[in-house]
């Protein structure tokens, strides 16, 4: 039980590191057993939270208006008196079979035009206004009754917001109307929006607003600039009725704090469009550990997703959900080997969560995910593998809350990811029409700095860039007018910029720059950039750095010095000679740009040369063997060192001073050795 004072305070509660995950309890109403199993399974496996009623709309509310929460209650409070609090949801991830039938707007219209039918998740309109207010009454019963219990600490809105399968977005004529209504606050005039998306191009230009419809394959989807409003109407409109789910939480339960559960690298919604309206961000991490020879480009990949998590709001996130020990969606389902479970929790940890939570806590017995992995399997019972790998996460935790909770990486090296960019380039119709590997080339550009144990945040560009030493913007083909600014500002005082191929190409509404390429940064860079080669096999080029030679890849920029200087030539074709990577001094900071898609080899030695150049400390001041990273979580006293290894055998490495076991309190120096998968924290003193 816990005592009184905390009963009186519920947010206080919200200071430890979390352990738990998604619980059904609505799926085994008829099962008294095991509900009273679950909880003494929780506090074998220190479990210490839960997130309930995600998808149990139709158990809360059977009939329109008609509520039942009696069981929830109970389920609640057994919890709470055994020290296990709630992660709250509202039920809007799945509707009801009554209100699907009873009111066709609820359900999403494809690009097809067709309405969907009753039955998948995520499957809501988010504009009709039924929707909104059969949302707003179960909300409203929800918060009224639960919003200031002891019990419940976090609300979790929604479920995996947009997650519908196919770009998040509802093409009906209640979204129709609000999509004008949008474009009209933004643009004002017919004028405007015609001169922004160039719709004089095939006569395209709109002489009513009631012509503006959402770009589908059967109709218009060539004018960029409304396929980019679009998808920013469709992330504004999600953020809407995420807010209104909020507000109406927030207005019963004032101390409660509100997240909803993310996905990462999802390219339907602008994650940084929720940062105002997010207490804490949160997400789902399903990692593919095990399909690939090696783990490392995994690890590197999930550790891009979470600082990217991370970047939102810089703030320690949520670990909402993970698995304890497969999936069942992808095409072949590896079970996670001994320690991965305990690795890649701390993964998360160490790039700044403060929870481990679970999809799921048990299987459904029947339904599609009756075969997903779960803390407790169909067996029932303690004794099983995944369910030791999961206590052993719970205990440390457990053991490190004290000293993690009120950590947080600090960063000195941001890389900049924008989903507006990101949805303009896959649509540019440009130099390369199938894949320009955006995200790829984002995390190619992290890669070395995973290697040499460096932190990093992944920032959209309306984020501040001023306190970072280095800011790395890869494939910045869209470039908005603010983030151009604050470039020149930077580098001006003093910070690093390194700036790619395909950059600068068009402003916020997909308009070509006029005067050159890289548009508005191009006097920063001191470059200018004529013409962009897409080479393949027949065709391949390479550069000579600092007197070797690296090959590149699929875009080569033939560009020209405008006051910058050049590091690299191209050593190959018609372009022979001319620069390929160049280094402009500006104001009192260095701007580089990178001409061609390098690889691996070429990123990790200029990177490392910058890093020596412009003074970053690495996590651990030594060259860390393949496979190994260190991340860091700075407190106010120590700073936590999670050194981690991805290799599947044990490595070892020599440390370059004397640090100290931040879980035995043991001294830790000379050689360090891992097993395999292994994690160590290290505590270094300030
Ligand atoms: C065709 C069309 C042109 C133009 C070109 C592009 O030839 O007639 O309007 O679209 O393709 O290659
Ligand atoms: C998502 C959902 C969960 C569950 C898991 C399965 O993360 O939020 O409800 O379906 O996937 O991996």
């Amino acid at each position: 039980m816990l005592g009184e004072d905390e009963m009186r305070e519920p947010i206080k509660k919200f200071t430890k590191m979390l352990h738990g995950g998604d619980y059904n309890p609505d799926q085994w109403l008829d099962y008294p057993e095991i509900l009273i199993q679950d909880i003494e399974l929780m506090k074998k496996a220190h479990v210490n939270c839960v997130s309930l009623g995600i998808f149990a709309w139709a158990t809360l509310e059977p009939e329109e208006g008609i509520y039942q929460f009696d069981w929830l209650e109970e389920i609640i409070n057994n919890l709470y008196n055994e020290g296990i609090y709630t992660v709250l949801a509202t039920p809007t991830g799945a509707m009801p079979n009554w209100l699907t039938e009873k009111y066709e707007e609820v359900r999403q219209v494809r690009d097809n035009g067709a309405r969907n039918l009753h039955g998948a998740r995520h499957n809501f309109c988010f504009t009709s206004p039924i929707m909104r207010e059969k949302a707003r009454n179960i909300n409203t019963a929800l918060a009224e009754r639960f919003g200031n219990h002891p019990g419940v600490i976090l609300w979790h809105i929604s479920n995996e917001l947009g997650g519908n399968g196919n770009d998040s977005s509802c093409h009906c004529p209640l979204c129709q109307a609000a999509f004008r209504d949008w474009l009209k606050n933004k643009y004002k005039t017919l004028d405007a929006l015609n001169h922004a998306w160039w719709t004089k191009f095939w006569s395209q230009a709109y002489t009513s607003w009631d012509q503006i419809h959402s770009p589908v394959p059967n109709g218009l989807t060539t004018v960029h600039g409304l396929n980019l409003d679009w998808k920013r109407f469709v992330t504004a409109q999600m953020v809407d009725f995420y807010k209104e789910e909020c507000n109406i939480v927030k207005k019963y339960s004032k101390d409660i704090p509100v997240t909803t559960n993310m996905m990462g690298f999802f390219k339907c919604l602008d994650y940084f469009k929720f940062k105002d309206s997010l207490d804490i961000v949160s997400w789902d991490s399903y990692p593919s550990w095990h399909e690939e020879k090696n783990d490392i480009d995994v690890a590197i990949y999930t550790a891009a997703s979470h600082n990217l998590m991370r970047g939102i709001k810089k703030q320690p996130f949520l670990l909402m959900e993970s698995t304890p020990s497969l999936v069942n969606w992808k095409v072949n389902n590896t079970l996670k080997r001994p320690n991965m479970h305990m690795l890649s929790s701390m993964q998360a940890v160490a790039h700044g969560s403060n929870s481990v939570q679970y999809f799921q806590w048990r299987k459904s017995r029947g339904a599609s995910e009756k075969l997903h992995g779960a803390v407790v399997d169909h067996y029932g019972k303690e004794d099983t593998r995944v369910f030791k790998d999961v206590t052993e996460v719970g205990c440390r935790l457990e053991n490190l809350t004290e000293s993690i909770y009120k950590t947080i990486n600090k960063p000195k090296v941001a890389i900049i990811v924008d989903w507006e960019n990101w949805w303009a380039i896959d649509d540019a119709c440009g130099v390369n029409n199938s894949d320009m590997k955006y995200i790829d080339t984002v995390v190619n550009h992290y890669k070395p700095f995973w290697k040499m144990g460096i932190d990093v945040d992944f920032i959209d560009m309306d984020t501040d860039i001023s306190e970072y030493k280095l800011v790395v913007a890869p494939m910045t083909y869209m470039i908005k007018e603010k983030f151009g600014e604050d470039v020149k500002v930077f580098v001006e005082n003093g910070g690093c910029f390194v700036s790619s191929y395909w950059s600068g190409i068009v402003n916020e509404t997909d308009l070509c720059f006029l005067g050159g390429f890289p548009g508005i940064i191009g006097e920063v860079v001191g470059i200018r950039s004529e013409e962009i080669d897409a080479i393949n096999e027949y065709y391949p080029n390479s550069i000579s750095y600092k007197n070797k030679s690296y090959e590149v890849n699929d875009l080569c920029d033939l560009i020209h010095l405008q006051g910058a200087k050049a590091e690299a030539f191209y050593e190959k074709d018609f372009y022979k000679g001319m620069p390929a990577l160049t280094r402009n001094q500006y104001g009192s900071g260095i701007a580089y740009y990178i001409a061609a898609r390098t690889e691996n080899e070429f990123n990790e030695e200029f990177y490392s040369n910058i890093v020596n150049e412009i003074g970053i400390e690495k996590n651990i001041n030594v060259n860390l063997p393949y496979g190994v990273t260190v991340s860091k979580r700075c407190g106010e006293e120590d700073d936590l060192l999670f050194v981690q290894n991805f290799n599947s055998e044990p490595v070892s490495f020599e440390l370059d001073r004397q640090y100290e076991n931040a879980e035995d309190g043991t001294v830790v120096s000379g050689r360090l050795e891992l097993t395999a998968y292994d994690c160590l924290i290290l505590k270094d003193k300030k």
